[in-house]
């Protein structure tokens, strides 16, 4: 297995004027309430969910920046990690040295940083802004700009926070591109989204997280046939707009 999550529960302390809902109890916030899953090497595997499901929390628990409050996670090596806010990941001035950075930390020699810092900016199409301050680049460039990171240092797991947002269309069509050549390569990707009907076609592995708790597990067969709505996450196949007034949420 590339990723073991084992029982994870993760509590927080309830804040004054937090209202009691089913995920506090015990004076406890349950961000997390008995999550067990288990990802094969090479898979794809989309975690969705809601705002406040507990998909952030999840990952930093799966990279081992946070410990769960119970529970264990077992990876079978360092995991890749493209965060939710791409600018929290900037190290760089521009894109390129913004990549070179994880490379140059694990002591590669200059040739080998350049062939993947070169390979990065390809895969994500950022060689024309490469030596472009990169705080000015766009949400969605930024975005490219993490992935770009991690790719440079040939993580074998990575996990996606929200990798959608910001995006526009070119752009989700591109990073889509960019999932099928990890997955093709033998790469275990792990997809954290609220937004199923960018990725369905994608993988046939479908986690969804409700309040903290896992609520279904299998394929996207399956998790078509839930009632998702219910999970707040919105159905790409059901009910198609007839009229424009339809397209009104
Ligand atoms: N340090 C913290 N202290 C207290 N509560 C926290 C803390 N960090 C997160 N939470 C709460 O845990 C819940 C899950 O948060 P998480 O960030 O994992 O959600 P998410 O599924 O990633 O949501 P989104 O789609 O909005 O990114 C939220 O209700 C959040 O407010
Ligand atoms: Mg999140």
């Amino acid at each position: 297995m590339a990723v073991d999550v084992l029982n994870v529960t993760k509590k927080f302390p309830v804040y004054e004027g937090m209202t009691q809902n089913e995920q506090t109890r015990d004076g406890s916030f349950y961000a997390l309430s008995c999550v067990s899953l288990s990802i094969k090497e090479g898979e794809c595997a989309v975690i969705a969910g809601a705002n406040g499901s507990g998909k952030s929390i999840l990952m930093s628990i799966i990279a081992g920046l946070e410990e769960p409050s119970s529970g264990e996670v077992k990876t079978s090596e360092k995991v890749g990690l493209v965060f939710q806010e791409p600018d929290s990941q900037i190290l760089g001035e521009t894109p390129r040295e913004d990549i070179a950075f994880g490379p140059r930390n694990m002591k590669l020699s200059k040739k080998e940083i350049n062939v993947r810092v070169d390979s990065a900016l390809d895969q994500t199409g950022l060689q024309q802004r490469a030596n472009f301050p990169a705080r000015s680049l766009s949400g969605g460039e930024k975005r490219r700009l993490a992935c770009a990171g991690v790719l440079a240092m040939d993580a074998r797991i990575i996990i996606f926070d929200e990798p959608y947002a910001n995006m526009d269309f070119p752009g989700v069509v591109q990073v889509n591109a960019l999932f099928k050549k990890l997955i093709a390569d033998g790469k275990t990707v792990v997809i954290l989204t609220h937004e199923l009907e960018k990725c369905l076609a994608l993988s046939n592995r479908f986690i969804v997280l409700y309040k903290g708790m896992k609520v279904y597990d299998g394929d996207a067969d399956g998790a078509l046939s839930c009632d998702l709505e219910a999970w707040g996450i919105h159905h790409p196949l059901k009910n198609p707009a007839r009229e424009l007034g339809d397209l009104l949420w």
